[in-house]
């Protein structure tokens, strides 16, 4: 049968060899900070200022580092393969859109965002952020923070995320442990419908059982290759 719609999932291991680091990889960032403390709406409401100063360094980081050939070769099948693409990513760096790709779902946010933890008005953000910063919208103090999905909270586009897998004939997870909910669920939600499903990761994921191919190495030269396969 041939393939028409492809769904493709990213996670941080697309952006390690642009030099930002995963999460579950040894010295990755969990194991440098606890998520409880940065990555919770309970930690944001606790210490602010520590929450800021972790997303802070992370969105100082991205005019450091550039996209790699597999946010390219990404960018490339969407723009060259006949039928669908549709690209959800768990990272909330920008590499995908400077990587060429024409539309991104950035199911955990985005770093060079801000939301209003009071009105919940969104918009676009470069440099640091702090307690002092007012609302753009409501003009409230205190409570602009990163516009990232925290743990206990809801990803977003999950409606349009569910539609595009429930038309998908081909899902690909690409540099994602499988860890991390809803997303890592994708994959058997794909199996259901019957899809054929691909991993590309540097080693086997959480959920690698739920794959039909597995395509392990370095994204930046097994997602050029797999890309040139579907295009050829
Ligand atoms: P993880 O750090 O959990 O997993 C990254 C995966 O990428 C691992 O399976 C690595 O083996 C793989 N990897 C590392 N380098 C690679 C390379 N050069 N090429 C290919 N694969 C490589 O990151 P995610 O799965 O993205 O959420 O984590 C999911 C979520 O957990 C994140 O979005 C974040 C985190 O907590 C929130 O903060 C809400």
């Amino acid at each position: 049968m041939q393939t028409s719609e492809i769904v493709i999932l990213t996670g941080a291991g697309v952006s390690a060899e642009s030099g930002l680091s995963t999460f579950r990889d040894k010295g990755g960032v969990w194991s440098q900070v606890r998520l409880e403390d940065v990555a919770t709406p309970q930690a944001f409401m606790r210490d602010p200022v520590r929450v800021h100063d972790f997303y802070n360094s992370r969105r100082g980081r991205l005019p450091t580092v550039m996209p790699n050939p597999a946010h390219e070769a990404i960018a490339r099948l969407q723009r060259g393969f006949a039928g669908r693409v549709t690209l959800i990513t768990q990272n909330v760096d920008d590499l995908h859109e400077r990587g060429g790709s024409p539309d991104v779902i950035h199911m955990h946010g985005q770093l060079n965002h801000a939301l209003c933890a009071g009105c919940g008005h969104q918009w676009g953000w470069q440099g640091s952020m702090s307690t002092g910063d007012v609302c753009a919208a409501c003009g409230a103090q205190g409570t602009v923070r990163p516009d990232v999905v925290w743990f206990g909270e809801m990803p977003y586009h999950m409606d349009l995320i569910a539609e595009r897998m429930a038309g998908c004939d081909l899902f690909v997870a690409i540099g994602t442990s499988g860890a991390v909910y809803p997303a890592a669920g994708f994959v058997a939600g794909a199996r259901e419908q019957g899809a054929r499903t691909i991993e590309i990761n540097l080693e086997p994921s959480e959920n690698t059982a739920l794959f039909d191919e597995q395509r392990l190495g370095r994204a930046s030269e097994t997602v050029p290759q797999w890309v040139d396969s579907v295009l050829k």
